[in-house]
């Protein structure tokens, strides 16, 4: 993209010496789009329909995964006003203790994430983010103290939504494999519904695709 005049009136544009980077960078800052917006005035179903296009435009083109987790991580929780809001990867160990009887799965380690400080590891089938693992299905929950096993990083944290992402197989036949879990946080009792789930696995589904 030809760099515009610094002196162009309109503050949408820059010039590409301003960009550390390549052009592809500076198309986000030439459509105008250098921070997310959502009015704080719109229901949540509208939030998300303001929000959606700006994180697929912030995903285009850039295949790298902690870069998209980081950016997704940054609109949700500016777009949304999450209390929390981040990601956990599967980590598996790279070597397998050889005498061990079941091999490990790994565990949950905490990715990018915007929000208070949170807890590094979580096993296989433990807290919400552990059993969306390991049962491979979003888990809604509405109070995270009648959550058994919850895992409290904050006690601030009221109400949750735990959503499993895939890596999807490069084979046909092979089963996928969960490579994460996208983890949004409330310090509102019950903030998480079908809304949540639905526009949440959209944004999971474009950035697996
Ligand atoms: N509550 C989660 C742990 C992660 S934090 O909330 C950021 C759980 O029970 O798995």
């Amino acid at each position: 993209m030809i760099a515009e005049s610094k002196n162009q009136s309109s503050e949408n544009f820059r010039q590409d010496s301003d960009c550390a980077f390549d052009g592809k960078i500076c198309s986000w800052q030439y459509a105008g789009m250098e921070s997310i917006q959502v009015s704080p005035s719109l229901g949540k179903k509208e939030a998300y329909e303001a929000l959606l296009p700006q994180i697929f435009a912030l995903l285009e083109g850039e295949s790298d995964l902690i870069a998209n987790l980081a950016n997704i991580a940054a609109a949700l929780k500016q777009g949304m006003g999450f209390f929390w809001v981040g990601f956990y990867l599967v980590k598996t160990p790279l070597f397998a203790k050889s005498k061990s009887p079941t091999p490990s799965q790994g565990e949950l380690v905490l990715g990018p994430f915007q929000g208070p400080v949170a807890c590094t590891r979580i096993p296989h089938g433990k807290g919400v983010c552990g059993q969306a693992w390991a049962q491979e299905k979003v888990l809604i929950v509405p109070d995270v103290d009648q959550f058994p096993g919850h895992i409290a990083c904050s006690s601030a944290s009221k109400s949750e939504i735990v959503l499993p992402f895939y890596l999807q197989p490069d084979f046909e036949g092979e089963t996928r494999k969960v490579m994460g879990v996208l983890d949004a946080d409330s310090d509102r009792l019950a903030a998480f519904d079908a809304i949540d789930e639905l526009y949440l696995t959209r944004i999971l589904a474009r950035l697996c695709k």
